[in-house]
């Protein structure tokens, strides 16, 4: 990678957001999701955001992602701001593995892949097709697959086409949407295997929605909860998880945490 005067120093965090506000509607309408809230994400972190339904998850990695613009406040990626990014030079700094994944339906898997570096419009198409295929292979996925339409792939073959085409232009950040939602047991472990391998070989920072407790202590190395428009705690799982706040203890403490946290306990 060229050095050059925009890269910022090491320290930079890859995500600084300092007193977010995301306000939809207008007038007498107006509504906040988020008011004031602070969230910082170091490079190489995997960190979940948790927290319930409708509290603003999504709309949090959309600011990240430069889709969604803060009313007040700033989110920043590697020191710049995320609404700067613009459409195509976001696919370079931010992956995004969308909460209904929907892939384009009247394209096959390949194309689904290459679709940002193709919009890009700078290489020939052989090599964007090299690219696609050597991304196929990463996500664990076969040669044969490419020629595949999105409608004959299963629930696992299609987080993973999805997955590698947040990763096309090799982003050092990315962002999960619930990936493990609507998998069964056996795929979700699959895909959170690789999820591991590729943040451990890729150097990734990812940030992750879930609400799915295996997945949760599979990967992650920081939890952030996200209830009354902030974030009301950071920190390990463990540690997060004793937190005296309503949401937690439901989320941890109901029968599905007690689950997925027995084997933490006992190691
Ligand atoms: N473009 C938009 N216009 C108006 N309101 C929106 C928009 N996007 C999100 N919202 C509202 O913002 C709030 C937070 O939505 P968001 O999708 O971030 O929730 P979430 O935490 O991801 O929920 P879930 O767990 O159900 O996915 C909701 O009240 C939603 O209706
Ligand atoms: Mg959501």
């Amino acid at each position: 990678m060229s050095e050059n005067t925009a890269t910022p120093p090491a320290a930079e965090p890859m995500v600084r957001i300092e007193g977010l506000w995301s306000v939809f509607g207008k007038g007498d309408e107006a509504f906040a999701v988020h008011q004031d809230l602070d969230l910082s994400v170091q490079r190489g972190e995997m960190l979940s955001l948790v927290g319930g339904s409708g509290t603003g998850k999504t709309v949090l990695l959309r600011q990240m992602l430069g889709l969604a613009r803060p009313a007040r406040g700033s989110v920043t990626v590697l020191g710049r701001p995320a609404a700067e990014m613009g459409g195509e030079g976001a696919a370079a700094r931010v992956g995004m593995l969308f909460q209904h994944g929907a892939l384009f339906s009247a394209f096959n898997v390949l194309d689904n892949i290459a679709f940002a570096l193709r919009e890009q419009g700078t290489l020939p198409a052989s090599l964007v097709r090299d690219a696609a295929m050597v991304k196929l292979q990463m996500v664990g996925l076969k040669p044969e697959h490419a020629s595949r339409m999105p409608a004959d792939l299963s629930g696992g073959m299609v987080k993973r086409v999805a997955l590698a085409r947040a990763l096309i232009m090799d982003p050092p950040l990315l962002l999960l949407d619930e990936p493990t939602a609507g998998l069964d047991p056996s795929s979700s472990d699959d895909f959170c295997a690789l999820l591991r391998e590729l943040h451990a070989a890729l150097g990734l920072t990812v940030v992750m929605v879930t609400h799915d407790l295996d997945t949760l202590f599979a990967l992650s190395t920081r939890v952030a909860v996200l209830a009354e428009k902030k974030v009301i705690v950071t920190g390990a799982p463990r540690e997060v998880a004793r937190f005296p706040h309503p949401f937690i203890e439901h989320f941890f403490q109901g029968e599905r945490g007690q689950r997925a946290m027995a084997p933490l306990e006992a190691s």
